[in-house]
């Protein structure tokens, strides 16, 4: 930095320049009047100090009182031993230039901040009104066929089992729905710890294929682990959740996918320190455009197919979750008319 960068003086550098300058031009004034060496001299000591203590007191007390009582804004600190160095040997330092730089970032820190809070709020909003609609479908479904089966349809022989029945399909769903959300909201406050424990990644995802088969089955779907990656692998991580984590994905494959399809379970190590266990399909792959979203809490890909299927868009979230609360990553690759493949990381048992 030059030192004639008029952009970026400090207060004492700015009252060192002018008084340098006043004093000079005050000595060659007084030098063209009286031509002996030491008036001159005399005229340009005074002026020099005149000026720079009356310049630099100026500049302290009504721009740098001023520029102090900003950064007080700005920081919203107390007084702070650490603050009152800043003011006192840091601050007067400090060209308007570089307080401008401050002021700026402040304020573009302000921005980032406000906009983020707009879309929590967006957010929060959203999830209302997709929340109400959630419970509006299977309540007015109960509140139809009870309303119905008082009117009359009841005492009908040929209907009413078959009413009974689709109400209790839709009290399932809305208790599953709240229980999901009771989950989720759970996870989000962190109220459930992540115990860890270690376990044979192999062996948890064949039991959860076990679990599922009954639902593979009606579809002829066969659930295998990938060829190649059959060595077992042991994981640190909370068991039950990442049954939980498998369980979804698993039951999304079977779900979206078609009939007599086969579903894999990749696990491989990764770096050494990390296991990523993938769960691909041959189902109808999600649009590239609903990628970044699908993990969102309701998010559906394709709105009016899935209604049918009737999921609450809770499962993927849930995933998430988990995975992020054990600080590890999910990701999903898919390509529609091939295929998805959901995959997350866990911590490796250091002793496998
Ligand atoms: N394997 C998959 N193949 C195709 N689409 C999928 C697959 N997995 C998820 N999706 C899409 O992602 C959406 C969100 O999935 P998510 O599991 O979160 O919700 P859901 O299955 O609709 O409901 P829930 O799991 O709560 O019963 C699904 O509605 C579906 O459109
Ligand atoms: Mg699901």
């Amino acid at each position: 930095m030059s030192v004639l960068d008029a952009k970026n003086l400090s207060p004492r550098l700015l009252s060192f320049i002018t008084a340098l300058i006043i004093g000079t031009v005050n000595a060659l004034m007084s030098l063209a009047l009286r031509p002996d060496w030491y008036i001159p001299l005399i005229v340009f000591v005074i002026t020099f100090v005149i000026i720079y203590y009356l310049y630099h007191y100026t500049l302290q007390r009504f721009i740098y009182r001023k520029i102090k009582l900003i950064y007080k804004f700005i920081y919203q600190t107390k007084a702070t031993k650490k603050e009152e160095f800043f003011y006192e040997t840091i601050l007067p330092q400090k060209s308007i230039d570089e307080v401008s730089v401050d002021v700026a970032r402040w304020a573009n820190q302000k921005k980032d901040e406000i906009e983020m809070l707009r879309a929590n709020e967006q957010f929060r909003k959203e999830f209302l009104s997709n929340l109400a609609h959630e419970l509006r479908t299977p309540i007015f479904s109960i509140q139809g066929y009870v309303e119905t089966l008082l009117g009359g349809a009841l005492e009908d022989p040929s209907v009413n089992k078959k009413f009974l029945s689709n109400a209790s399909r839709s009290v399932e769903r809305l208790a599953r729905l709240v229980d999901d959300l009771d989950e989720i909201s759970k996870l989000e406050s962190g109220r459930i710890p992540i115990i860890q424990e270690t376990f044979v990644m192999h062996e948890l995802v064949r039991e959860v294929f076990e679990e599922m088969h009954l639902r593979a089955e009606e579809k002829n779907v066969t659930l295998e682990i990938k060829k190649g990656t059959e060595r077992p692998i042991s994981v640190t991580a909370d068991k039950p959740k990442i049954r939980q984590v498998l369980t979804n994905l698993i039951e999304n494959a079977i779900k979206y996918g078609p009939e007599n399809a086969t579903i894999t379970a990749g696990i491989y190590e990764i770096d050494g320190q990390h296991v990523f266990t993938e769960i691909s399909d041959e189902g109808p792959g999600i649009a590239e455009e609903h990628l970044p979203r699908i993990f969102e809490r309701f998010y559906r890909a394709d709105k009016s197919r899935n209604r049918s299927i009737g999921g609450t868009g809770l499962g993927l979230a849930i995933v998430k979750h988990i995975v992020e609360a054990h600080g590890q990553t999910v990701n999903v690759r898919s390509k529609l008319g091939v295929g998805s493949s959901f995959g997350f990381t866990l911590e490796k048992a250091s002793a496998s």
